[in-house]
């Protein structure tokens, strides 16, 4: 049987998608000046250093970004900044916090499924996929849901424009692609501004009314921080989850008998979405610059270099995980990447893996068979740090 990869030709450059293994797991990429990644062991070492891996990449891109766009922005912070700011935002995502979420976004997805039923075919990102995470994320944020939509428009603009962007390309032509992501994220920071001065006038009891109370190193955090922070929230938190739901569904119809033990045995639902997160990782890779000289993998790293962590490439490493193009919900263990490793770990994980065990519980309990249509193909991200699709056709029986 072909591999899924082979089958809708998915982003050929992660070759390991396609059953091939990775020959080395640290590699310089003399045309992209850059740093390759790939190992699971090295990818956990790389990860474990923010001394020697910084995540202020943005110091590298060639026109480099304003101080304001990334102050308050977790995944563009080292330490020791990193960690005062980590502990603000993880009360937003405690344990109870997330619990309370579970019925709200169970009537969601359900709510969503009953605007395609009565259908044979419908497009699942559209439908579900889409609507659920950013609902959520907007949501939380307290944003009005008639603007939900701006939302969904600025974010998959950003992230296609900077699917295009290529450090192998020249720095106009590098400034000429940021520049157009960063027109989308302009928009999007102008409307969080003008949302976080709306909450300063009448406080309320919600993330962002929390945040503005809060302290941050016994200083009161400015407009910035927060806008920053909940831009954060929405980029981290929107697409990665709406690709985790489509991903599962298309590995689900590839893998037909896993999705009939899955359908006939509920208790597999957290090991499935724990496979798709290993199999299709939404967040293929993330970016580090390298801030020390160091050794990994039998390289040595100079500092001032980007480098891409490949978390799908670490998660097909056949020294961790046996039979590594099997789709198995009851692999254990599965100490799959999706989610990042160390001081960055996803914040938003346990509200994630809800998401996506929910959206796809209410999809299984309403459609006994959901297919792909072999006329109408899945279409993918086009942004080769990313694994998920943007269209997803089905038919489904009812
Ligand atoms: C960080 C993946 C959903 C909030 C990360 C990182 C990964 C990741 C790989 C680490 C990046 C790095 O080390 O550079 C995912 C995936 C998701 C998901 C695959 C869905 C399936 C969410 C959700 C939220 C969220 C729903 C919140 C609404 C965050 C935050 C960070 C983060 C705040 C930064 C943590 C830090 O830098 O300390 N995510 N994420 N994520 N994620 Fe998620």
């Amino acid at each position: 049987m072909a591999s899924l990869a082979e089958r809708w030709g998915i982003h050929p450059d992660q070759y390991w998608l396609y059953g091939r293994p990775v020959e080395e797991p640290v590699r310089f990429d003399e045309e992209m000046d850059a740093w390759h990644i790939c190992g699971h062991a090295e990818v956990l070492e790389a990860l474990s250093r923010p001394d020697a891996f910084s995540s202020e990449t943005i110091k590298l891109v060639p026109m480099g970004a304003e101080e304001s766009y990334t102050e308050g922005d977790l995944l563009q912070t080292d330490p020791p900044d990193h960690g005062a700011l980590r502990k603000l935002a993880a009360r937003a995502f405690t344990p109870r916090v997330v619990a309370d979420l579970e019925p709200r976004i169970d009537a969601l997805a359900r709510e969503l499924l009953d605007a395609v039923d009565g259908q044979d075919e419908f497009d699942l990102m559209s439908a579900l996929a889409y609507p659920l995470p950013v609902t959520v994320v907007t949501e939380l944020l307290g944003i009005p849901a008639s603007d939900r939509h701006l939302f969904e428009r600025w974010m998959t603009g950003m992230v296609e424009e900077m699917g295009d962007l290529s450090l192998a390309d020249s720095a106009e032509d590098q400034e000429a692609t940021f520049g157009a992501a960063m027109d989308h994220m302009r928009r999007m920071l102008d409307y969080l501004r003008d949302h976080v001065a709306e909450c300063r006038r009448a406080p309320r009891d919600d993330l962002l009314g929390g945040l503005i109370a809060a302290e941050l190193n016994g200083r009161r955090l400015t407009d910035n921080h927060i806008v920053n922070f909940a831009k954060m929230l929405l980029i981290a938190g929107y697409l990665s989850t709406t690709m985790l739901i489509g991903n599962t569904v298309l590995a689900l119809d590839h893998f037909p008998e896993v999705a009939a033990r899955v359908r006939a045995d509920r208790s597999l639902m957290p090991g499935l979405v724990e496979e798709s997160l290993r199999y299709l990782s939404p967040v293929a890779a993330t970016y580090r610059a390298t801030a020390a000289d160091i050794e990994l993998g039998g390289k040595r790293l100079t500092p001032g270099k980007m480098v891409l962590v490949w978390f799908g490439a670490a998660n097909r490493d056949a020294r961790v995980f046996p039979d590594p193009m099997a789709f198995e919900p009851s692999r254990s263990p599965n100490p799959q990447l999706g989610f990042g490793r160390g001081i960055h770990f996803c914040l938003g994980a346990p509200l994630a893996r809800m998401e996506g065990r929910i959206a796809l519980g209410r999809l299984l309990d309403r459609f006994p068979e959901i297919r792909t249509d072999p006329d109408k193909p899945p279409a993918f991200m086009a942004a080769p740090d990313t694994t998920g699709v943007t269209s997803l056709p089905v038919r489904v029986t009812r």
